[in-house]
């Protein structure tokens, strides 16, 4: 079987719509989706720190976040732990397979149990290094050294904080703060969890990850993979001959987005119906899952962004790599290996991370009050107008 046949989306009818409309407006001077006149965002969305404050607040302590793939933690005892937002997370898989996510916090005095951040590792206990309190997979409290020292110790009581997660298609959702204990995941995905279930998102393997720091705010660098005008300028020498000049075709589902966008084997693939395009040859799809994911359908792979705020001005973006499958040989090894190091290193950091930090950089200069969307760079506006809503008083 080749990468490509492994790799084939089934065709949804929204998004055999989305295609036929791409197709529709290819030669038009304009979409139907693009807004009526240019808008603006102000500058302060991007610095202000009480603006940070209540998104951290209201979207990343409130909303189901993706802490990633299932897969990247195949393993019965594998462990990761990530501190996000300053918060320190666990992420395990216990004996029966069961993944959890809890607070790397140990309950005794309170010492980070688990050091190795960003690192799978595989664990049959979790052991505190400060007095040894050992813990579960499952986050049970199972031994005490000394216990004599607390005679009204009631381990039942003492385990790791439990946070609500669960596993949809794939990818392990969280909510990061233990009071919030009916958050509907379901609910939240409704709409845009159909396209993830359909895509087979579960059934990817996990290939590679980078995680960086980047000193831009985490819209910024939302920002730079909610719109197309960028494609064929900042990325002229890697993926731009790629695609087609601001081309695409999305809609909001919700405060997420499905989109497609023009390649370069578009126009070949209009004497076609929408319904029979290849989802992965003839565009590529992405989806922006409200508020800090992208997943981009590339031709044999998928990329999964996730960013996560750490200060106004600084974020840290988590790039997933999955695959439809293992390489099933050296020569498809390498070609994966390849394309991590392309897009991720040489696209990604390079030239979306770079011109993020140069936009954040240019911030403080005063220069500008706000910044200019343009008319083809709706999907800008739509997110922030998603977050205004969310964060008003
Ligand atoms: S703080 Fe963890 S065992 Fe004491
Ligand atoms: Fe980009």
């Amino acid at each position: 079987m080749s990468v490509t046949e492994a790799g084939t989306l089934p065709m949804t009818e929204r998004l055999a719509a989305l295609c036929q409309r791409l197709s529709d407006e290819f030669e038009q001077p304009e979409s139907v989706e693009w807004q009526t006149t240019e808008t603006e965002i102000p500058a302060a969305a991007y610095t202000d720190p009480a603006i940070f404050d209540r998104e951290v607040e209201r979207l990343f302590r409130r909303m189901p976040l993706c802490l990633g793939h299932e897969d990247q933690l195949r393993e019965p005892g594998s462990v990761l732990a990530r501190e996000l937002m300053g918060i320190p997370l666990l992420v395990t898989r216990d004996r029966e397979g069961e993944i959890r996510v809890m607070l790397n916090v140990c309950r005794h005095r309170g010492a980070k149990i688990v050091g190795d951040d960003g690192k799978v590792c595989s664990k049959s206990r979790l052991t505190c290094p400060y007095h040894a309190w050992t813990y579960g997979l499952d986050g049970g409290l199972r031994a005490v050294p000394g216990a004599a020292g607390f005679p009204s110790l009631d381990k039942e009581d003492r385990g790791l904080r439990i946070l609500p997660s669960e596993v949809r298609d794939g990818l392990i959702w969280a909510i990061v703060d233990p009071a919030q204990q009916d958050v509907d995941v379901a609910q939240f995905l409704d709409g845009i969890a159909e396209d993830l279930s359909a895509m087979r998102l579960g059934a990817q393997r996990f290939y590679r990850q980078q995680v960086r720091h980047a000193k831009a705010n985490w819209k910024i660098i939302m920002n730079a993979f909610q719109e197309v005008y960028h494609l064929k300028r900042l990325h002229a020498k890697t993926i731009g001959p790629f695609f087609v000049d601001t081309r695409s075709a999305g809609e909001a589902v919700g405060p997420h987005v499905r989109f497609v966008v023009a390649r370069d084997t578009t126009a070949a693939a209009r004497t076609r119906p929408g319904k029979e395009w290849d989802l992965r040859q003839d565009v590529t799809l992405s989806h922006v899952v409200f508020p800090n994911n992208i997943i981009i359908w590339h031709p044999d792979y998928t990329s999964i962004l996730s960013i996560f705020p750490v200060a106004a001005d600084e974020s840290l973006f988590i790039h997933t790599m999955c695959t439809p499958h293992e390489p099933q040989d050296e020569r498809q090894s390498r070609h994966w290996e390849r394309s991590f190091d392309m897009i991720d290193g040489g696209v990604f950091y390079e030239e979306d991370l770079f011109i993020s930090e140069r936009v954040q950089a240019g911030l403080k200069s005063g220069a500008n009050d706000s910044f200019l969307i343009g008319r083809f760079e709706h999907q800008l506006r739509w997110f922030q107008d998603h977050i205004d809503a969310i964060i008003a008083d």
